[in-house]
């Protein structure tokens, strides 16, 4: 199991549309999730999309009870998510700032539906199926966007809401890098 490189923002690799996963459970799919776990808790993420380590498949994992990140975030179920289909619940949307693994040091407020279902599978190939809402809903809308080559700040409207993380919310742990 390895710590991966993170790509970061400006890479052509972030802004591929991923292919499907077609083989499930395989010693290099294995190999492949549990890099993606270790490369998310090295960098106390709350989720990481396979095209973040340049692998351009339809993966994303996310999931965390606290995270030094996200201070006021509920707990997220840990999942792994394959090949997923969101059909939003709502035509509701809230503003949340959010980070990303990809774009280090900023935060921006971003738009999200509030309620949807995502639909997918897990690295079984067994059927997940779940309707969320709040942050749960918010991390897997911007993990999902990774498979479709687009990053947060490709999502936000107001850019007076953008900015460095150091800047904006100067009591999030100092030694958190992003
Ligand atoms: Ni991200």
């Amino acid at each position: 199991m390895t710590v991966r490189e993170i790509l970061k923002m400006g890479d052509p690799r972030l802004l591929r549309v991923a292919e499907p996963v077609t083989e499930f459970d395989t010693p290099a799919m294995r190999a492949l999730i549990a890099d993606m776990f270790d490369t998310m808790h090295a960098a106390n993420g709350a989720g990481l999309a396979a095209p973040q380590i340049g692998v351009n498949l339809q993966l994303v994992i996310y999931g965390f009870k606290s995270n030094p990140r996200y201070p006021d975030a509920p707990q997220v179920p840990e999942t792994v998510l394959i090949n997923p289909v969101l059909t939003p619940l709502s035509e509701e949307m809230e503003e949340a700032f959010e980070g990303c693994l990809s774009v280090p040091g900023m935060r921006g407020s971003v738009p999200r539906y509030t309620r949807l279902r995502y639909e997918g599978v897990d690295q079984y190939n067994q059927p997940i199926k779940r309707d969320v809402d709040g942050f749960h809903a918010r991390v897997v809308q911007h993990e999902v966007d990774h498979l479709l080559g687009k990053l947060y700040p490709m999502r936000i409207k107001d850019f007076s809401k953008f900015g460095f993380t150091e800047v904006m919310f100067p009591g999030l742990d100092p030694n958190d890098d992003d």
